[in-house]
């Protein structure tokens, strides 16, 4: 996982795009995509997400991924295992605004994927989306560094189990389990 300079220019990157969000003049294309109960869902990992990771910041982070995920299918192409998710599975990660929220307290955001292959706005198959959970807005992005830094999930990277022998995850740290 090469992250020297670019990190940094990612988290900036990232910190321009929440100021933006939060005042309300978004970037990219503005819908209503994400399921409204996705806290029924499965989460993807029992480890809790309060260390720092580029991209995401130091809050909280809780990883919730749809039903349709159970159909995700996996080839082995050339000793390289591929993983594919099925159309329309959401993957929803809710990021808190400090490491350790109150009980009752909302996240401030949620970054979002939603598989959609068709999407005019799609990366590597999935479209990626940001919700400011105070004022409702869902925005799908068109830049690309979330898109980017996530193809680091198709190597070995620091996160989860580490994909040490460089499966292709399908952009996703944390795999439906
Ligand atoms: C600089 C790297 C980086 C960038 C940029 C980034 N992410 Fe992530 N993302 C991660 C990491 C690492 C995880 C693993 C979970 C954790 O610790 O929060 C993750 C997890 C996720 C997940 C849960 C699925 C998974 O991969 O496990 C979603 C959904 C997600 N990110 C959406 C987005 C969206 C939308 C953007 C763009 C606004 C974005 N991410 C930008 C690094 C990044």
């Amino acid at each position: 996982m090469k992250m020297g300079t670019p990190e940094v220019r990612t988290i900036l990157a990232i910190f321009v795009l929440v100021i933006l969000l939060v005042a309300g003049c978004s970037q990219g294309e503005q819908v209503q995509l994400i399921s409204p109960d996705y806290r029924n869902w499965n989460q993807t990992t029992d480890t809790v997400l309060d260390f720092t990771i580029p991209g995401h910041g130091s809050g909280l982070r809780k990883i919730y991924i749809s039903s349709a995920a159970s159909g995700v299918t996996t080839q082995e192409v050339n000793g390289r295992l591929f993983y594919d998710y099925p159309q329309g599975t959401q993957i929803v990660k809710e990021v808190y605004a400090s490491a350790q929220p109150g009980a009752d307290e909302e996240p401030a955001m949620l970054t979002v994927m939603i598989k959609d292959r068709d999407h005019p706005m799609q990366r590597g198959g999935w479209i990626w989306l940001v919700k400011n959970y105070q004022s409702e807005v869902e925005t799908i992005l068109d830049e690309e560094f979330c898109f980017t830094c996530h193809n680091n999930a198709n190597e070995p990277n620091p996160y989860n189990d580490g994909n040490t022998s460089g499966q292709f995850r399908d952009f996703v740290f944390y795999p439906y389990r």
